[in-house]
């Protein structure tokens, strides 16, 4: 597949999805939006990937959805238009997604990060919800997903002020998982990609499908989902191979099946 706004590769078994429109600060235009949710797709459903890397530039991550396409548009185009069923898509992605933040981290910028499993992030990223300063708010989770991570009275002062947020901040409310200096930070989401593609992949999945449950069910139909997915474990060759290997004291050997 032809990308004009991305690029993606892959280095063994990670993905690596770069957002690039350094012109426009990797404003994130319908197009863009596109090609990301194609290339996780595309990387999702790969069984030699493991992991998959999302990232833009030092300057910018993502500066936000683009302004200049949405600026005319009225209610009913943009319900035409749909864009939110593509964000849709990325929270059918069963691998995990690391993101690797640089700069401008803002608006639906923030938002795609929050689709994210584990961030990294340099010390220069900067981040916010400023849609308010033009007139709107968040729409592409933002206020949901921000909400959960950070509890009622920050997600309430970040999208109802505005205001941007150093990485160190964003540290403390439990936005990243890492603070890395500039030239590090990308190397250091690989490394964290790498080790969570060491793992034993469907555990992997589940896991990551488990947690994400939390998000939109109650504490027990969460635990009785959990516990499904705990004893569907059990038919892999890897939950075998993994205690096999605890009990005979070596290293396990994963099949990822
Ligand atoms: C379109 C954008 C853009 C955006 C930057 N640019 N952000 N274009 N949409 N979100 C373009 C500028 O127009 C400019 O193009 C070029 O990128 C460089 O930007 P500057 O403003 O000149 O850079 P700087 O002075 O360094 O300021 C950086 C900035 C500022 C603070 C990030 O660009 C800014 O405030 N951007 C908008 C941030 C924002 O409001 N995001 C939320 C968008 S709404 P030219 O052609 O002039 O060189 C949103 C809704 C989410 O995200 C829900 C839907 C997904």
């Amino acid at each position: 597949m032809e990308f004009k706004n991305i690029l993606l590769s892959n280095e063994n078994d990670i993905a690596i999805c770069q957002i690039n429109r350094p012109d426009v600060l990797n404003a994130l235009n319908m197009q863009t939006m596109s090609e990301i949710v194609n290339a996780l797709e595309i990387s999702d459903k790969d069984e030699n990937i493991h992991a998959i890397i999302l990232t833009g530039n030092k300057k910018s991550f993502a500066a936000g959805a683009d302004i200049k396409e949405m600026s005319n548009a009225s209610s009913v185009e943009m319900l035409i238009r749909d864009q939110f069923a593509k964000w849709d898509k990325i929270r059918k992605i069963k691998k995990p997604l690391i993101a690797a933040v640089s700069g401008f981290v803002l608006g639906g910028g923030m938002e795609l990060m929050m689709c994210c499993d584990i961030v990294i992030a340099s010390e220069t990223a900067k981040f916010g919800q400023p849609e308010i300063n033009i007139g709107v708010m968040p729409g592409a989770g933002g206020t949901q997903r921000l909400t959960r991570a950070v509890g009622k009275i920050k997600a309430m002062e970040l999208v109802l002020t505005g205001k941007i947020i150093s990485a160190n901040e964003a540290l403390q409310l439990g936005l990243v998982n890492k603070i890395i200096p500039i030239e590090y930070y990308f190397e250091e989401a690989k490394e964290i990609a790498k080790e969570i593609a060491s793992k034993p992949q469907i555990a992997v999945q589940l896991a990551k499908e488990s947690i994400l449950k939390s998000f939109d069910t109650t504490i027990e139909n969460g635990l009785e989902f959990e516990r499904k997915n705990f004893y569907l474990l059990f038919s892999t060759e890897d939950q075998k191979e993994g205690m096999n290997a605890f009990i005979e004291k070596r290293k396990p050997n994963w099949k990822g099946n």
